[in-house]
């Protein structure tokens, strides 16, 4: 069966293929496993919660509506971190495609944590669409303003871990020349260096990267992942490295730091803002591809 249900998942297996499956836990409508062709390609701690207690560390926990801490607008600052999607169960809508295997989740505020929608009494919905292709896994969504009157102002970002062997072999290419807030440093430059590469923690919001640049993971000089962005023009390259980790109760083993890499598409340098009655739609496509490198 190419989509399965259970009471917390819903599962897709590719038609052409039983060893290249997805896994959705319907908490946070997480994408907790991406398998192509048998290898994994996300990281999942092997702490993480799986049974609703909190986020799940690991996978594509979804960051709606806002990313990181806001200490300004009325509603949204009183929401915890990275807002309340990656902690609401969604409703699963179902199939709506056959091959290549695509499933449809749904959130508004009759379904989201009771306690954080008290806190953003917004109204609006929420469409996650995930496509199991052959060769990719295509996440994408649709936010609509369902109110009549009031406006809908959001961040959007696929919080996205990757597998990747070893971080020290890693780079993330194509995003030279792209204005950057490093949040270690908590400053802003021009990222002149032609790959990231990485040796403590690192923790950076690259800012309005042109959607054209197809950013790719690469261990040892070989792409591991390629990503490419629709609508989302920002993008966070985070890796806690030690310490980080240390800290974060859910994160383990200690030493996976090493084994991943998140690289999340969004749209955080600003609020998508909407309009009673309008909608948005973006999606991030993970695939593999030849080294492609983008010269500025
Ligand atoms: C990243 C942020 O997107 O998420 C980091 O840039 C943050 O600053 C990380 O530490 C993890 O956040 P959380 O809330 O899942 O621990």
């Amino acid at each position: 069966m190419a989509v399965e249900e259970t009471d917390t998942e819903v599962i897709l297996t590719h038609p052409d293929d039983n060893k290249t499956c997805a896994k959705i836990l319907k908490y946070g409508a997480t994408v907790f496993s991406w398998t192509l062709k048998g290898n994994e390609q996300l990281w999942l701690s092997s702490a993480a919660k799986m049974d609703g207690s909190k986020p799940v560390r690991g996978g594509i926990p979804l960051v709606f509506p806002v990313f990181g801490k806001n200490n300004d607008d009325e509603y949204l600052s009183k929401l915890p971190q990275h807002g309340l999607a990656r902690n609401s169960t969604w409703e699963f809508l179902g199939q709506v495609r056959a091959n290549p295997p695509t499933v449809q989740f749904g959130l508004g505020p009759e379904f989201a944590n009771p306690k954080l929608s008290k806190l953003w009494p917004m109204d609006y919905s929420l469409v996650l669409t995930v496509e199991l292709g052959s060769e990719h896994l295509k996440t994408h969504i649709e936010v609509s303003n369902t109110s009549s009157e009031q406006l809908l102002k959001f961040h959007w970002l696929f919080h996205t871990y990757l597998r990747i062997e070893d971080i020290e072999d890693t780079m993330v290419s194509n995003l030279t020349g792209s204005t950057l807030f490093d949040q270690m440093l908590q400053e802003s430059y021009v990222d002149k260096q032609p790959v990231v590469s990485f040796h403590e923690e690192l923790d950076r919001i690259y800012k309005k990267v042109e959607g054209d640049r197809v950013v790719q993971v690469i261990d040892k000089g070989t792409p591991i992942h390629t990503i490419r962005r629709h609508n989302l023009p920002d993008a966070v390259v985070w890796n806690p490295w030690v310490d980080k980790s240390k800290g974060m109760a859910d994160f383990e083993p200690k030493s996976g730091y090493k084994e991943m890499v998140c690289f999340e598409p969004g749209h955080v340098h600003d609020f998508v803002q909407l309009q009673p009655g309008q909608s948005w739609e973006a999606y991030q496509l993970l695939y593999k591809d030849d080294l492609k490198y983008q010269v500025v």
